[in-house]
């Protein structure tokens, strides 16, 4: 793939055979999605110590069997939770279980990990030998969620440092997820136009006019850090926005919403009353689920989130199916960035030329 021109004056976007060829979304999973930190699940739900928690990571794309291990000291350790004997599944469902216990012939794991027992293998030779043992996925946390890299090219730092740092202020490690506004999407769209629609806020004046009634427009700012990038939505007077403490970066701006994209598919949009995490799961290479995961500090229970969050969403939704359509014609290859309001999707098309090298 031609390379993305560092200078955003002169560059143009990604030619739409990375969103149109299937050969190319395949390639993307692997050359992307292997490689960086994907969100796998809140760490309230798999932090009960001698439990096991299975799941898929990217079901259908990725597909790989993983199981996150809590043991009794409560460290979290993501495993393969394919069997090293023949391949069976090893768990199945969420469970109490002091090991692992391969159902197909009784194999039995330690939840680090480590082979432990097997029946019928008294005269195996070189046996058990470190490939016997499960392999163990880098898993990490923040924020109360956690997140899994199967190959990881960066570590988990240098991704989230930067929220960290300019957010310390916040109560981030008392995020308490609301069911209630949660809520997923099916697009038929590729995730990565998803992205590109959310990584600009030069359409908010024509696709979300409640929202572009309560943004200041010519304030509006774009910060790009080596794995995540922010958008900086500045509140118009009398609109919502955050109690800043002095010392803090941000002291004295009245801020409505900072809106953090994290590489390849996450994005963390902190609002005075919580966090709308938002999940893009590719699921083809013209299908995406959207998940989106309110949390609430500690004490904040925002009214009305929903029907605002909600309707932006399907705002975003028609425009991005939209183009979908449109880059299916013979006519148009590529488009050109504004320098001032598409720093962030020149930033996001730099990174995935750069994966998929
Ligand atoms: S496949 Fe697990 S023990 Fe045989
Ligand atoms: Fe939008």
């Amino acid at each position: 793939m031609q390379n993305i021109d560092k200078d955003i004056r002169k560059s143009a976007t990604l030619p739409t055979s990375f969103y149109k060829s299937q050969a190319q979304f395949e390639k993307s999973i692997e050359s992307i999605f292997a490689s960086s930190w994907l969100y796998v699940g809140d760490l309230a739900d798999v932090n009960t110590p001698s439990h096991v928690y299975p799941f898929t990571l990217l079901e259908n794309v990725l597909d790989e069997p993983l199981v996150i291990s809590c043991d009794k000291q409560s460290n979290l350790r993501c495993l393969s939770n394919v069997c090293t004997h023949r391949g069976k599944i090893i768990v199945e469902k969420a469970a109490k279980m002091p090991l692992l216990r391969c159902g197909y012939h009784g194999r039995c794991f330690r939840l680090d990990g480590s082979f432990k027992s097997t029946p019928g293998f008294e005269n195996a030779e070189n046996f058990p030998s470190p490939a016997d043992d499960l392999t163990e996925v880098s898993l990490k946390e923040t924020m109360g969620l956690v997140f899994a890299s199967l190959a990881p090219k960066m570590s988990f730092e240098e991704v989230f440092q930067p929220i960290l740092d300019r957010l310390s202020w916040l109560p981030l490690n008392d995020l308490i997820y609301n069911s209630a506004n949660s809520k997923d999407y099916y697009i038929d769209a590729h995730w990565a136009l998803y992205c590109d629609n959310y990584l600009e806020g030069f359409h908010i004046p024509f696709v979300h006019p409640a929202l572009n009634a309560a943004l200041e427009g010519d304030a509006y700012s774009y910060e790009i850090f080596p794995y995540c990038n922010l958008q900086l939505g500045i509140a118009k007077e009398g609109e919502p926005c955050f109690d800043i403490p002095e010392g803090a970066a941000d002291y004295g701006k009245k801020i409505l919403a900072y809106y953090y994209w994290v590489f390849p598919n996450l994005m963390f949009n902190f609002y005075p009353w919580g966090l709308s995490l938002n999940i893009i799961q590719p699921l083809s290479h013209n299908k995406t689920k959207v998940t989106f995961r309110s949390y609430f500090y500690k004490g904040q229970n925002a009214t009305g989130v929903e029907n605002i969050l909600d309707q932006t969403e399907l705002e975003d939704e028609a425009v991005v199916e939209s183009v979908q359509l449109g880059i299916q014609s013979r006519f148009y290859k590529a488009g050109r960035f504004s320098p001032s309001m598409e720093k962030g999707v020149h930033h996001f098309h730099q990174l995935i030329t750069k994966f998929m090298k």
